[in-house]
């Protein structure tokens, strides 16, 4: 059970918040996994949040209106994949409802044998540590079972609501 049940805001408030919390610049990912029947659940998202050192945590939130849901919240394993800045159309593709736009040659997989994004900027595998309520989402802890690095070098971002990119280090 939830400590804070949600509490309904007034829509204009709920505009707000994300427009506010949309100035927090975060980078972009696809969380994804493999279904029994060896298709492939995958989603763009930005809640990305690197958690705890010992153990190695990362957390994500998932929507509670998703279609992934019933996948994700069965998922022993799951992997995510932190996008290049030249996967802009891969981050599009994989906010489609569902498994509609979904294209195969988009994953390699992994050693471990989970999909992941092919030539993303890195990605970290995971083994589910925790799932927590969270009002009109879930709470998704991973602990980190495999790391990997790629040979892009620039991520894709996303601002205020729309993807960008940084300009080149030094
Ligand atoms: C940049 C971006 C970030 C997103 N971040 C999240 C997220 O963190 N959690 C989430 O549940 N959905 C997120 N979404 C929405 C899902 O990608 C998208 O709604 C979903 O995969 C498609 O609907 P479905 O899940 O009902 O099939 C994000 C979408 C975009 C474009």
């Amino acid at each position: 059970m939830s400590d804070h049940p949600p509490a309904a805001p007034a829509p204009a408030d709920a505009l707000f918040f994300r427009q506010v919390m949309g100035r927090f610049a975060t980078g972009v990912a696809v969380v994804s996994l493999a279904r029994e029947d060896g298709t492939i659940g995958a989603m763009t998202i930005n809640s990305l949040v690197s958690v705890s050192l010992d153990p190695m945590l990362v957390s994500w939130s998932l929507q509670n209106t998703s279609s992934h849901c019933a996948d994700f919240l069965a998922a022993s394993r799951f992997a995510i994949s932190i996008l290049a800045d030249d996967q802009e159309a891969l981050a599009r593709r994989y906010a489609a409802r569902g498994d509609s736009a979904q294209v195969v040659e988009d994953f390699a997989l992994s050693p471990a044998g989970l999909p992941v994004i092919a030539n993303a900027l890195g990605s970290v595998e995971c083994e589910r540590w925790a799932v927590h309520p969270a009002g009109d989402h879930t709470l998704i802890l991973g602990q980190v079972t495999a790391l990997a690095m790629g040979k892009a070098e620039r991520p894709l971002t996303f601002f205020s609501g729309r993807f960008g990119s940084l300009p080149p280090i030094g």
